[in-house]
């Protein structure tokens, strides 16, 4: 079995995708983060799923960066789109012209990070974007800072991988 990669990154700067990976990684919140984090595998015993995983952080704004560029995550087995959850008046805009410019043909998951500096959720927003998108796996709501829904997070992303929906698969059907 071929490790898992999994990929952060992000239509906008600044929603915290270096401080998600540093907080799952080292169990807190790190006040000062890098811009980028180094690449890194998680060891199979230690991940939900007994997957070995690799994660790799983007820095940047990557909507100014053109389609096939090298440096778009193209050899990921699942993309973590990380938005900022207090952004949400022109969050669904970046992130609707964010995937149609990467096209990734691979399970997307949609990160809502900073869920500390909010009520309420974002899920009005982002639920007609995982309807447009049938490799939208899921989302999640989490904070780096006070680790929410951090370890969730991970394990969507291994299960996307381990088991990806198909695009036509219908829950309600199989009930
Ligand atoms: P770039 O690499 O520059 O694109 O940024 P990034 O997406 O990696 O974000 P980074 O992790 O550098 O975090 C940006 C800022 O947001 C930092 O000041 C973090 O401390 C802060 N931040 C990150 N996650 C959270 C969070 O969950 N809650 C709060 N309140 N702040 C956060
Ligand atoms: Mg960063």
């Amino acid at each position: 079995w071929l490790p898992s990669s999994f990929v952060l990154c992000v239509p906008t700067a600044k929603v915290g995708k270096t401080s998600l990976i540093m907080s799952l990684v080292g169990e807190e919140f790190p006040e000062e983060v890098p811009p980028r984090a180094e690449e890194i595998t998680i060891p199979a015993d230690v991940t939900p799923e007994k997957v070995p995983t690799h994660i790799v952080d983007y820095s940047g704004n990557m909507t100014q960066k053109k389609k096939n560029s090298s440096s778009l995550p193209t050899q990921a087995n699942v993309v973590c789109v990380v938005y900022d959850v207090t952004n949400e008046d022109t969050i669904d805009k970046v992130i609707v012209s964010y995937l149609v410019l990467c096209d990734f043909r691979v399970p997307i998951i949609l990160v809502g990070n900073k869920s500390d500096l909010r009520c309420g959720s974002s899920m009005e927003t982002i639920l007609p974007i995982m309807n447009q998108f049938s490799e939208i796996e899921t989302c999640v709501e989490c904070s780096a800072k006070n680790l929410k829904n951090i370890s969730e997070l991970f394990y969507y992303a291994q299960k996307a991988v381990l088991h990806p929906t198909a695009p036509l698969y219908d829950p309600e059907d199989k009930q």
